[in-house]
């Protein structure tokens, strides 16, 4: 099958288009037809220095996918060939999500959303995941909490903002001025033009915050949460204010999980119309490194997708 691997660790260049064996889908895994894989930050901060994985065989690149079930191994009962599934496999091992084929455990995935089709669909797994598992069950976020949301016209970004809306929270966002109205269209009650505005200035008496830059970002943002207020970071366990405990708000870092219960709430969520796949730019699987070079410009509306055929 065709695949793209990481020759070695570098920029976009590394990504090296290769022939490789087919798995096998073992006991309780299945094979899928990869008809599109999503392209998210960790695959590019994977490919420049092995973020999560170490180096050992060839890295294989990529978590996002959504195809057809090709074929099950022994013991599932909860697919067969022919369904339509997405999701993001063994993360954060390697699942080699850039190729025509992947095989991984069968609850790693779900029935894809039946009012999307596979390049929108490849665009949810990891970030829709990042901000249910971040803003519902981290948080636990209530109808009718305040919720700051930054880069809220990101991959996870507006996927957050749209599920925080669903959740009855009222959502405030930081985002370029040019993307305000599409995040309004979203369901964004409030934005802040991060470049002209300082948010911190700008928010107050939040109960939760998405934070998905970190650093200074996440030490201003102690200052607009109500006492007792959550900050969820995502971009690494470093990015966790120290001072959050003194200020008496909690900080902590979470890193996504498959989760098939997760993938099926957010399904469900996109079927009622209620969260809507932004996606920014669809490339052919041989054209990745192009995808990492535009998403690692850190300017993305919504997400990258490559289809593989
Ligand atoms: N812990 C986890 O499990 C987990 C899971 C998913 C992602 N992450 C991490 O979360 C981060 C965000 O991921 P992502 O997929 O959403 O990234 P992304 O799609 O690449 O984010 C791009 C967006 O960031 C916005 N942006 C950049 N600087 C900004 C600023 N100072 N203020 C407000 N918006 C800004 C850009 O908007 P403008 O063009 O308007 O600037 C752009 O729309 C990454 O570090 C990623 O690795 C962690």
């Amino acid at each position: 099958m065709r695949a793209v691997v990481i020759s070695q660790w570098g920029g976009p260049e590394v990504l090296t288009e290769v022939e490789a064996d087919r798995p096998e889908p073992g006991l309780n895994e299945i094979l899928v037809r990869v008809r599109a894989a999503g392209v998210n930050p960790v695959d590019w901060k994977t490919r420049a220095g092995g973020a999560l994985i170490g180096w050992g065989e060839t890295p294989m690149v990529g978590w996002d996918v959504s195809g057809t079930v090709e074929a099950v191994g022994p013991g599932v009962t909860v697919y067969r060939p022919g369904d339509e599934v997405y999701g993001m496999p063994h993360f954060p091992r390697q699942a080699g999500g850039y190729a025509e084929y992947v095989a991984a455990p069968a609850r790693h995935f779900a029935r894809k959303p039946a009012s999307l089709d596979h390049v929108q669909a490849a665009a949810l797994p990891l970030a829709a995941l990042t901000a249910w598992q971040a803003l519902v069950e981290g948080a636990g976020l209530q109808p009718g909490e305040r919720v700051l949301v930054h880069a809220a016209a990101g991959g996870v970004g507006h996927l957050a903002v749209q599920i925080a809306k669903a959740r009855g929270a009222y959502v405030i966002g930081t985002a370029s001025a040019a993307k305000h109205g599409l995040l309004r269209g979203l369901g964004a009650d409030e934005l802040v033009d991060y470049r002209a505005q300082d948010f911190a200035e700008a928010v107050s008496e939040v109960d939760v915050v998405l934070d998905g830059l970190g650093g200074e970002v996440a030490r201003r943002s102690l200052e607009v949460l109500k006492p007792g207020g959550r900050l969820v970071s995502l971009p690494g366990p470093g990015d966790v204010p120290a001072e959050a405990a003194e200020r008496g708000v909690h900080a902590s870092w979470m890193l996504v999980e498959p989760d098939r219960k997760g993938l099926e709430e957010i399904a469900a969520l996109a079927d009622r119309g209620l969260l809507k796949p932004m996606v920014d730019t669809v490339l052919p699987l041989e054209q990745a490194a192009r995808a990492h070079e535009i998403g690692e410009q850190g300017r993305t509306t919504g997400k990258i997708v490559l289809t593989v055929a």
